[in-house]
């Protein structure tokens, strides 16, 4: 009989918390939505006390969602399970995360506590939060570089005041798969309390062996994995969600095991993560990548079309890709663009749709062809801040190898137009110091990206900045076949959000 894995999502927490991936409280709900509709059993929103931002989306989330479990993560410290009970108290189904190192180097280095201190109070802390809250996750923190004798003791004594779950983590993806699973059933076997908890794993990716070793946790009995969409995370990151999910879909045969993740809603949320973060998916990234079914070479071409088994193990609808055979163009019909909206994880409202089929025709008149991806490119970069303080009017760049670039920018500011010209090591950075003369801001660029969303000459440019003013950094996007265009579009768009950003704070 195939066993039930539960899937803890902690893209909110542990993806959230990496650098370059923050997300704003609109896009922090709109995720957590989009997470109880791919019906994961529990989301991790946050850690509630580190700071009141924190707070304020773990507090939301959980009044919010009806069916997924919604846990704060708090360290084993009075103030963050009380602080993290207060954030989750309204959810539906509350969970508090309480966690302590209990490795020799984490316990002499980071926490400086001799290993009795921390045996005690991992039960009093789990004890605090099972006062308040009927389901208590307790984590080891480094368990696979923690003794095994002591780390029995920590999570029975973890179990004994109330966790119901017990959270084996390899923190810094140290551990092989098999040593993975030959911890899973050490704890099994010497854990007085083994059988009346349940057991989970969290594993990281340094050595890129987060999925695997997530997977032989299930063989060796655990009933639950933490992930992240897309992998993101720590360094490099969480095991990825879509990879474990589809793995027990796809070899359910094999794990004896499957999931209650409804896959038809991955491609779709994994999309929605890249377009918060304003980080691409790799074209290579299993299951969600944009070549994960793309046959090129003729033989797998030929395969394919004469029985699809011969070199796909998954189908793209099972993971949300319509194959949509449309022509994108002038003509597109409405429905068809709709359901690339849907595709990417995104709600439109009837104004914002006919403004993206306008695009998507402006495209296809300077286009020799315009496939899904320039779709997507264009629907990423679609969604606008609540406020749009700079709207782009113009821009002239003047630049070349025997002349200093200048760059004028007209934007309206409030219906008023207002110009600024600047000089730059560059057209792109003259225009960038255009638009902080326009803001009167002195906005450093943190990161730069570009990538073209498809092949040739007429591609569409698509453009991540991350910009920084003291304490707050702010990413933006921006597309066009114009790089420069594109450039200064998402140079604008992070100003407008780091503006908004600053107002609601
Ligand atoms: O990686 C880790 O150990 C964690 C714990 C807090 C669960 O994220
Ligand atoms: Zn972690």
């Amino acid at each position: 009989m195939s066993r039930n894995i539960r899937i803890f999502d902690t893209t909110l927490r542990d993806g959230e918390q990496a650098p370059g991936c923050s997300m704003n409280l609109d896009e922090k709900l709109e995720l957590a939505h989009m997470l109880e509709a791919l019906k994961v059993d529990a989301v991790e929103a946050g850690f509630a006390v580190a700071s009141p931002g924190d707070f304020e989306s773990v507090r939301q989330i959980a009044l919010r969602l009806k069916n997924t479990a919604v846990a704060s993560l708090c360290r084993a410290v009075p103030g963050d399970v009380e602080t993290g009970w207060e954030a989750v108290k309204g959810a539906a189904h509350p969970m508090l995360h309480v966690f302590i190192a209990t490795s020799d180097v984490h316990m002499k280095y980071k926490l400086k506590m001799p290993p009795e201190r921390v045996l005690e109070l991992t039960g009093e802390m789990v004890r605090k939060a099972r006062g308040l809250c009927g389901e208590v996750e307790f984590s080891a923190e480094d368990a696979t570089r923690s003794d095994r004798a002591f780390l029995c003791r920590v999570l029975d004594a973890a179990a004994k005041a109330g966790a119901s779950t017990i959270n084996v983590p390899d923190t810094v993806g140290y551990a092989t798969p098999t040593e993975m699973a030959q911890l899973i059933a050490y704890l099994r076997e010497n854990m007085e309390y083994a059988h009346k908890v349940r057991f989970s794993v969290h594993c990281h990716n340094d050595l890129g062996m987060a999925v695997a070793n997530s997977l032989s946790a299930v063989q060796a009995g655990v009933d639950q994995v933490e992930c992240t969409l897309g992998g993101i995370g720590e360094r490099a990151g969480n095991a990825s969600l879509e990879e474990i999910v589809m793995a027990l879909r796809t070899r359910g045969d094999y794990f004896g095991a499957g999931c209650g993740v409804d896959t038809r809603q991955l491609f779709p949320a994994c999309n929605m993560v890249s377009r918060f973060i304003g980080q691409h998916i790799p074209a290579n990234k299993p299951i969600v990548g944009a070549n994960a079914f793309a046959h090129e070479s003729g033989i797998h071409m030929h395969g394919v079309m004469s029985n699809r088994n011969t070199y796909e193990i998954m189908k793209p609808e099972d993971i949300g890709i319509t194959q949509n055979t449309m022509v994108i163009g002038k003509h597109s019909g409405k429905h068809a663009i709709e359901e690339y909206v849907r595709q990417m994880g995104m709600e439109m409202d009837a104004a914002q749709l006919a403004n993206l089929t306008e695009e998507i025709k402006r495209l296809a008149d300077v286009k020799n062809s315009v496939d899904r991806r320039d779709v997507e490119a264009l629907i990423a970069a679609h969604r606008q801040p609540e406020y749009e303080d700079y709207a782009l009017q113009r821009f002239i760049v003047n630049s070349g190898t025997s002349i200093p670039a200048t760059s004028v920018v007209q934007v309206t500011h409030h219906e008023q137009e207002m110009k600024e010209v600047s000089m730059g090591d560059g057209p792109i950075d003259a225009a960038f110091g255009a638009i902080n003369r326009l803001t009167g801001r002195d906005f450093a660029l943190e990161s730069y990206r570009i990538q073209s969303a498809t092949e040739g000459g007429d591609a569409l440019g698509v453009v991540d900045v991350r910009i920084r003013d003291g304490e707050r950094s702010q990413r933006g996007r921006g597309t066009s076949t114009d790089i420069i265009d594109a450039s200064i579009r998402a140079y604008l768009d992070a100003v407008n959000r780091f503006l908004a950003k600053e107002r609601k704070a």
